[in-house]
C-alpha cells in the first residue's frame, strides 16, 4: 500500500457513514488494484453460449461451454500498463496509467473481478462497503509487512484456486503501530 494518499484522518477513522463512504477515492483505487492483481475468484463458472458468435476471429458455437478468466483479463499487457506492478492510480481517470499502453481507452471488461451481467456477484456492493469500513481502520492501527528476507519486488503470492477453496499460504507480519497513521493528502 503506498504511503501517499488522499485520505484525511477524519475520512479514515472519523465519522464514516453511508453518505460519505463513497468519497474514499484512493482507497477504492487500492481495493480495485488488489482485485485486479489477485482476484479471489480467478475464473468464472462455465456459461453456455446461446448463439454462435465470432469473438475477434475465434468462433464460439451455440451450446459451447466457456469460462471467463478474470486473472488474465486483469493481467493483459494490451490493456494494462505494467500489469505486474501494484499501481492503484491506474484506476484514477486522471492518471496516464488509466489508459492502455497504446494510450487508448481501456476495455471496461478488462476489470471484472465480480463478473457482470446476470452472473454478477450479489455480494459486490456489500463487500465494497464493508471493506471500506474495516480495512482503512486496520491499516491505521497495524503495520502489515512481508517477513524479513522476502523481497517485495520478486515475491509472488501463491496462487489460490477458485474461490479460495484451498487455504492460501500468505506470508505477512502484523505489528500494532505505536501511533495511528493515516493516509496523507
Ligand atoms: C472480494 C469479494 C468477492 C469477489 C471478488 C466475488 C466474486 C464473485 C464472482 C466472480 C462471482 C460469479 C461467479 C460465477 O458465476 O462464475 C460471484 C458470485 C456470487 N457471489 Fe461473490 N464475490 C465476493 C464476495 C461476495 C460476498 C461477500 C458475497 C455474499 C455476501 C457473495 C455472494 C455471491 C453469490 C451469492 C454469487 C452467485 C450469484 C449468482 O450466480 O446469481 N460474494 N462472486
Amino acid at each position: 500500500m503506498p504511503k501517499a494518499d488522499t485520505y484525511s484522518p477524519s475520512e479514515v477513522l472519523g465519522a464514516i457513514n453511508f453518505d460519505n463512504i463513497s468519497e474514499l477515492e484512493f482507497y477504492s483505487y487500492c481495493f480495485n488494484e488488489s482485485l485486479r492483481m489477485q482476484p479471489p475468484v480467478y475464473i468464472s463458472s462455465t456459461v453456455s453460449m446461446m448463439e454462435t458468435v465470432d469473438c475477434g476471429g475465434l468462433i464460439i458455437r451455440k451450446g459451447d461451454a466457456i469460462s471467463i478468466d478474470m486473472y488474465r483479463l486483469g493481467h493483459n499487457p494490451k490493456e494494462w500498463i505494467e500489469p505486474e506492478k501494484f499501481f492503484p492510480e491506474r484506476f484514477n481517470p486522471e492518471h496516464e496509467y488509466f489508459k492502455t499502453p497504446d494510450g487508448k481507452r481501456r476495455n471496461p471488461y478488462s476489470f471484472s473481478p465480480f463478473l457482470g451481467g446476470q452472473r454478477i456477484c450479489v455480494g459486490k456492493t456489500f463487500v465494497e462497503l464493508v471493506s471500506k469500513l474495516t480495512l482503512p481502520s486496520l491499516y491505521a492501527n497495524f503495520d502489515f509487512a512481508l517477513p524479513e528476507g522476502i523481497d517485495p519486488a520478486t515475491y509472488k503470492l501463491p496462487a489460490n484456486n477458485l474461490v479460495c477453496s484451498r487455504e492460501p499460504e500468505v506470508h505477512v507480519t502484523i505489528n500494532k503501530r505505536s501511533e495511528r497513521v493515516f493516509f496523507q493528502s
